[in-house]
Parts: C-alpha cells; structure tokens; sequence
C-alpha cells in the first residue's frame, strides 16, 4: 500500500511528543497558520479576475503604496487569529501599531509580513508570507514584550504562494516544507529536515543599487562574477523581487540572498522583526547564516517594531565570505 501521507497536524502532533512541554495550542496555531496560506492561495489563483490587484490608494507606515492584496492578506490574518484564543498580539508590516486580540491572556505573540514580494502581485510572480513566534511573558507592555531579540523567537517560516504553495518552518528542531494539495486541502510532507547546502552558486541580489553600496559589498559582488571553475565562479544570479521565494530557492539549493544596507540608508530595506528575524532562524536551523554584514541577525537588539536592517542571508560560507568583504578581511 503506498506510504499514508504526513499532513502538518500529524507533523506537529509527533514533533510535540518529543516535546512535551510543548502544548497542542502550538499545533493549532500552526495549522491556523496554514489556513491563512489557503485562503491567500485561493484569491491569488484568480486575482486577474476578482478585481483584488492593483492599489488602495493608502500609504502604509513604511511610507510603501498599499496594494489590495497587502490589505486582504493582513485582513485575512486579523481575521483568523482575533477570535483564535491563542495569540494575545499581532504585529504586522501594514499596521503602525501591534493589534491587541480578544483574548489577552494568550500565550503566544504573532508577527508578519503578511504579503512578501508586493511588487509581484499584479505580474502573476510569486509571492510569500512571513511569520515568528513568539512566548508572551505576561505583565510586560506589548512593546517591551515584542522588541525580543531574534534568538528569542520560538517558531518562525514563511508560505510561498509559487507554482505550489508551500508552508516551511522551524519550531528549533529542524526545517520541514509541506506543499498544500489543493484537492483535499491539506498539507502534506514533502521536504523533511532541509539541509542548506554549505556553499552554493547562485547569488540574489538587485544590482540596480550596486553604486549605493559600501565598497566590500561592491568588491564581494565583483568577485562572484570573475571566471573562476575550482571556486565554482561565476555564481548565476537570480532574483524575483519576493524574498521568500529567492531564500527559498537558496534554502534548498545553497547559494546567497543580499540586501545590503547603502550609503544613505545603511540599515537597508528590508524589515528586522518580520522579515530578517524569522527567516534567520529558518536558515540557521537548516545550517546556514544570516548577518547584517557585520553581525548575526538573531542577535540584533530590537528599537523599534518596524526598524529595518541589511540582511545578507544563505550558505554559511558564501555569508562568511561576504562578512570577510564586508570587514575587510578580503
Ligand atoms: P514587501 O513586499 O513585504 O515590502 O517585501 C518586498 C521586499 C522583498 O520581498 C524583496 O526581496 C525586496 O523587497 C525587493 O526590493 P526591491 O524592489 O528594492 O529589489
Ligand atoms: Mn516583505
Ligand atoms: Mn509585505
């Protein structure tokens, strides 16, 4: 008989048996997880024809042009964890301030990027959703509670709205990647354990800012480029313009994603507490790194919910070879 299936409540359910302290609440909020993937998957199948693409006019607090699907997808995650009972505050990239939820005795926190890649959304390019975990230690404000270092995070992943959508994450035992099957609507195991190669050959990056960089960023990017067989040069580029999508190819492909800061912006673009924090944490739990160029993205002191920061991130030794750059070493 072929082998049953793993679906995502199994997964959880057995992971949490090695982990008894670990309450089935997890496994619900996971799966609830899961359901706003669906549910985002199932508008984007159609988006040319339901009328969702395009702008709302609004100007969200990272002073970004608000598309209608950034709204719905942070609506979409209002929606299923306000009356879930299982997380007292939502702090997402399209609201200023973190959402308290009905039930503030909740445990758990949830921070997202609810819709990754937004310059893709009316070009049928894929796009992504990223979230971290976190443990509420009651008593706290909100604030203080949330601006945790990344080493703090209990849980962290992205769903990657591609050809098939996928839900990848680590509790800290591992990185595991379910693919939704549309026909029954479950995810199912399909890469257990994923293992960041050590090296890879592909780089991701938006060159259009090369003359904004510092000069080791400048001087890492050149020597990708020079023909060079035994050190596997040139690395071949490639870049979606959704994060998720270029870590994932590198998650499971090697290689290294950068958005380095620029010399007027040196804290760069992308966002710390939902975007570097949760994808540093799957990548070093496959193996790999995550830096700003200078230090570990999981250990950078939080300011501010929505601060920003460089994020080189991927294969250990393309990450350590770029900090040599970065630092003068190379
Ligand atoms: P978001 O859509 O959540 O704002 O994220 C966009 C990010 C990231 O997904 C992507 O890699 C990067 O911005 C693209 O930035 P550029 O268009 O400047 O390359
Ligand atoms: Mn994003
Ligand atoms: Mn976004």
């Amino acid at each position: 008989m072929a082998k049953f299936p793993i679906t995502l409540s199994r997964f959880i359910i057995e992971q949490q048996a090695a982990h008894p302290e670990a309450t089935g609440e997890f496994s619900v909020l996971l799966t609830q997880i899961g359901l706003v993937g669906k549910m985002i998957a199932h508008d984007l199948r159609r988006a040319g024809l339901n009328k969702i693409l395009g702008t709302t006019g609004e100007t969200n607090v990272q002073g970004e042009i608000v598309k209608k699907l950034d709204q719905i997808a942070n609506d979409t995650f209002v929606r299923v964890f306000e009356h879930s009972g299982l997380v007292c505050v939502l702090a997402s990239e399209e609201m200023e301030k973190p959402l308290k939820m009905v039930h503030e005795g909740a445990r758990y926190m949830l921070l997202v990027d609810p819709l990754d890649g937004s310059s893709n959304t009316d070009v049928n390019m894929p796009l992504g959703a990223i979230f971290s975990i976190r443990r509420s230690r009651t008593g706290q404000s909100v604030e203080d509670e949330l601006l945790q270092k990344g080493t703090e995070q209990i849980a962290a992943g992205y769903v990657l709205y591609g050809a098939s959508t996928m839900l990848v994450f680590t509790v800290g035992q591992g990185v595991h990647g379910f693919t939704l099957e549309p026909s029954i609507g479950e995810y199912l195991l399909s890469n257990e354990n994923i293992r960041i190669p050590s090296k890879g050959k592909v780089y991701s990056v938006n060159e259009g800012n090369y003359h904004r960089w510092p000069a080791g960023t400048q001087r890492y990017l050149d020597y990708l480029k020079v023909q060079d067989k035994p050190s596997g040069r040139p690395y071949s580029g490639r870049y979606s313009g959704c994060l998720v999508a270029d870590v994932h190819r590198i998650l499971l492909g090697g290689g290294i994603y950068l958005y380095p800061g620029e010399k007027d912006k040196p804290e760069g673009k992308l966002r710390l507490m939902y975007e570097g924090n949760p994808l540093a944490m799957v990548v070093e739990q496959a193996g790999g790194k995550a830096s700003t160029g200078t230090m570990r993205i999981l250990d950078v002191e939080p300011k501010a919910l929505h601060q920003r920061v460089p994020l080189i991130i991927g294969s250990a030794e393309d990450v350590s070879l770029l900090e040599d750059y970065v630092q003068g070493r190379a």
